[in-house]
């Protein structure tokens, strides 16, 4: 009888012991608080969306932007990796679309026009001749209806209805954007859009990465699974040629850092550029896999990031524009090459270029891509 009760008792110990040791699946909330308020007098709120590994994530409905996102470095410590600024009033005051969502054409559309059906559409010229991430008030600068999923693995959905012929563009567009916060820590960003009337889109994420917190991301180690990309005129166009890789600056297929070439003024596309600021050829069938196309590698931090996407192209920017005027985070000016990003996209001017994968879509059918950003450390 003795026995028994000592059997029981260890069993019972062993059990509670197995239960306190198994990771448990918890419920990650998600926190809500000001932002501050637009010159109208509209809320703006910022969402803090976090996981069990310890990556956490500030997005404001206006605009949908990442103001900041923490990632490991090599010894787990956790630091803030994107520019951004402290106040809505910073945003407010202009930033080249830091953490935004852009539409509902991210990157250029030659001398803000296109045709659709043989109907002209114009848009605004707010980046020389050319047309800009979505115009003069894109996505970037909308207040988006948020919804918030907590979970093991939360999330933010963000909607908006961009209005038939706002800036320009023809139908009622319906957009979703889902952040998702995984345990694995990637975040994995859902874009989805329907129209009641044919259009175009080309929906993406602005981020702007510094993996290590120094002045410039010259030393980032960077792979692109790209083996073309497109030349552009001086306008940052592009001409129409699916240009190859090797031999140039542009070849990423093996890692080399950013800075290796950026200035290789010898190369009329870097000139053009002002360094690397041009779109990779990701997928030339545009068949929609989810495809790993670059890996960013920071040495003294250890952090990786890997980007996985559907998207047929990525415009690779290395914030060649950024001159040290706007206030960043923590009294941060952010000068010139602080900051690259991978836009995740279609080809720019794909509306011009019938040869470029199709950009339209058209009422009764959905527009859904995928875009991972993917952390570790080593
Ligand atoms: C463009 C750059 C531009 C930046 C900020 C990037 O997507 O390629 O030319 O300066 O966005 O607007």
């Amino acid at each position: 009888m003795k026995k028994n009760v000592w059997l029981i008792a260890i069993l019972g110990a062993l059990t509670l012991v197995a239960c306190q040791n198994k990771p448990k699946n918890q419920i990650m909330k998600i926190e809500k608080q000001s932002f501050g308020k637009l010159p109208d007098g509209q809320e703006v709120s910022l969402y803090t969306l976090k996981n069990q590994a310890g990556m956490e994530l500030k997005i404001s409905d206006y605009g949908g932007i990442i103001v900041s996102w923490t990632a490991p470095d090599k010894n787990g410590k956790y630091e803030d990796i994107v520019l951004g600024c402290d106040s809505l009033e910073t945003y407010l005051k202009g930033v080249p679309y830091f953490g935004a969502i852009v539409g509902r054409y991210g990157n250029r559309i030659a001398n803000g026009k296109f045709s659709l059906n043989g109907q002209e559409f114009t848009l605004a010229q707010n980046n020389g001749k050319n047309a800009l991430h979505g115009g003069l008030k894109g996505f970037d600068k909308k207040i988006w209806s948020v919804t918030t999923v907590e979970g093991e693995e939360p999330a933010l959905k963000l909607s908006t209805t961009s209005a038939d012929g706002e800036e320009g563009y023809p139908g009622k567009l319906e957009v979703m954007v889902t952040y998702k916060l995984l345990k694995d820590n990637s975040l994995k960003i859902d874009y989805q859009a329907s129209t009641d009337k044919p259009t175009v889109i080309n929906l993406t994420n602005h981020s702007y990465f510094n993996l290590s917190g120094a002045a410039d991301v010259l030393s980032h180690e960077v792979v692109l699974n790209a083996p073309k990309y497109l030349p552009v005129d001086e306008t940052l166009i592009p001409t129409g040629e699916l240009r190859e890789v090797k031999g140039t600056p542009f070849d990423f297929m093996e890692k080399h850092t950013i800075g290796e070439r950026i200035n290789d003024t010898t190369d009329t596309q870097i000139k053009f550029g002002g360094g690397y600021d041009h779109c990779w050829v990701i997928n030339e069938k545009a068949d929609k896999k989810l495809l790993s196309v670059a890996t960013v590698y920071e040495p003294t931090s250890g952090r990786v990031m890997e980007v996985l996407t559907t998207e047929p192209a990525m415009q690779f920017y290395t914030g060649n524009f950024l001159n040290g005027t706007i206030d960043g985070k923590k009294g941060v000016k952010y000068g010139k090459r602080s900051g690259f990003c991978i836009e995740t996209q279609h080809y720019p001017d794909s509306p011009n270029k019938p040869a470029f994968p199709s950009t339209v879509l058209n009422p009764n059918e959905k527009y859904e891509t995928t875009t991972i950003y993917k952390f570790s450390a080593k």
